[in-house]
């Protein structure tokens, strides 16, 4: 028998081997317009963009080693891809248009298949005018579940975002607009959990649940406490903490993902506020209807670590610069674009306000050349009056502390205005690599960059 292309985006080797079911049609995954109530039912739906035409997305769940298998339809009005969020994977499967594969036209598909080799809670989202895709609705939940199962009671996603809506409920379709683009992104005028207004989920006193915090806003930063929930942090971006930490504030940035343990302790409401400059705003409220058991659980140790390799010698690493300018207040007087030097105000007239490195756009070239296996430092210096998520594709980093020290594993990192900070990585997952900001609109304005690892 040939094989067909097909066979072997499957994998020849063990197609034989495995059941029926295994080799059956991938499910698949349409990106289509659909309707969805983003507020009050006293107020009219609105028409969005999204996964099966719903927001959130499906929520795709597995089990660690598993392989995942969809058939992306594009049965949206323009081209788009499927990214997914903090996956270490093969490069081909990583969904950046243009750079990774050709986006998918309008009434085309693409078979995305690979291993899920960490659990965690990850997400997925165009990579295509994600700026518009996302605020759109396009995003859903990505969670892989530990080989052995944490002691909870229930397992909880909440996807937050946040929707620019005009008066009668439709998406103001200011996408990209210059000033999103050049101060803090587009930031909304509506908050949802789950597509939802209100999210409302019962609980029992002293239940543990498991909060899987997704922030899928194209720029909004949360800032995050409970009421009447006692915890622990225990993953950041998809990896177990070494030691679960307690909660205070949780600041979380675009793309980045908290997942909590927590036991209700509340008599009537326990609450997931995000901290406004309005004031505490409820994006959960759990209503205690009675008792699970009367006295907690035990502490919760660990959740076991995913195999990413440890970081080499940081004192022989390469030590890579990425210097972060431009922006509504910033000094950037010229950069970049395509190779040719231009001023600040040709840039702005091309949508650009943003550089790395004095690149604005996607450079031709990569902001390093890396072996594979090489143990990578970057230096991040944000001479911006912004905070910027930084987003690294294909690989989980550490922060590097001026001490030397390392922090946890993380994809995306907030970087805040004025800092300078580094990350280390093994570079062990070849191919072309983004790093960007997660900041949708000071992406696509100047501040992505990618880097090659053969
Ligand atoms: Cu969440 Cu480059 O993406
Ligand atoms: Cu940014």
């Amino acid at each position: 028998m040939k094989p067909t292309r097909r066979d072997f985006l499957i994998g020849t080797a063990a197609t034989l081997a495995l059941p029926d079911i295994a080799r059956a049609a991938p499910t698949s995954l349409t990106a289509q317009p659909g309707m969805a109530q983003l507020v009050p039912p006293d107020f009219p739906a609105t028409p969005i963009w999204g996964y099966e035409g719903n927001v959130p997305g499906p929520e795709l769940r597995f089990r660690q080693g598993d392989r995942l298998m969809r058939r992306f339809v594009n049965e949206l009005p323009q081209s788009s891809t499927v990214h997914w969020h903090g996956i270490r994977l093969p490069n081909a499967m990583d969904g950046v248009a243009g750079l990774t594969q050709d986006s998918v036209e309008p009434g085309d598909d693409f078979l995305y298949g690979f291993d899920l080799p960490d659990a965690g809670t990850y997400w997925y989202h165009p990579h295509d005018r994600t700026y518009e895709q996302a605020a759109r609705g396009l995003y859903g939940p990505l969670i892989v579940e530990e080989a052995e199962s944490p002691e909870v009671d229930r397992d909880l996603v909440l996807i937050l975002d946040d929707w620019r809506l005009t008066d009668d409920a439709t998406i103001n379709e200011s996408f990209g607009a210059m000033h999103d683009r050049s101060h803090g992104g587009r930031i909304g005028n509506w908050i949802t959990v789950n597509g939802r207004d209100a999210y409302a989920e019962p609980v029992k006193r002293g239940e543990r649940l498991r909060l899987r915090l997704i922030n899928a806003a194209n720029a909004r930063i949360f800032t995050l406490e409970t009421r009447g929930l006692r915890g622990w942090t225990v993953a950041l971006d998809g990896m177990p903490l070494e030691a679960p930490g307690p909660i205070e504030r949780l600041i979380l940035a675009p793309a980045q993902r908290i997942d909590l343990f927590v036991d209700v302790v509340a008599e009537d409401e326990a609450l997931l506020v995000s901290l406004e400059r309005t004031g505490d705003f409820a994006l959960a409220s759990f209503p205690v209807e009675g008792e699970i058991r009367a006295a907690p659980l035990d502490e919760p140790g660990p959740l076991p670590p995913n195999p990413v390799p440890p970081l080499g010698d940081l004192n022989t690493a390469r030590r890579i610069e990425l210097r972060m300018e431009g922006g509504a207040m910033g000094r950037l007087r010229e950069a970049r674009l395509k190779g040719v030097a231009l001023p600040i105000r040709d840039l702005v007239a091309k949508g650009y306000a943003w550089a790395l490195n004095g690149e604005a756009g996607m450079p031709k070239m990569p902001l390093t050349a890396a072996k594979r296996g090489q143990t990578i430092r970057i230096a991040m210096n944000n001479e911006t009056a912004w905070p910027h998520a930084m987003h690294l594709h294909g690989h989980h980093f550490r922060q590097v502390k001026p001490d030397g020290s390392v922090g946890p594993l993380r994809d995306t990192l907030l970087v805040n205005r004025s800092e300078a900070t580094e990350i280390a990585f093994v570079a062990d997952n070849p191919g072309q690599w983004l790093l960007h900001c997660h900041m949708l609109e000071h992406a696509v304005a100047g501040m992505t960059t990618w880097l090659d690892i053969a």
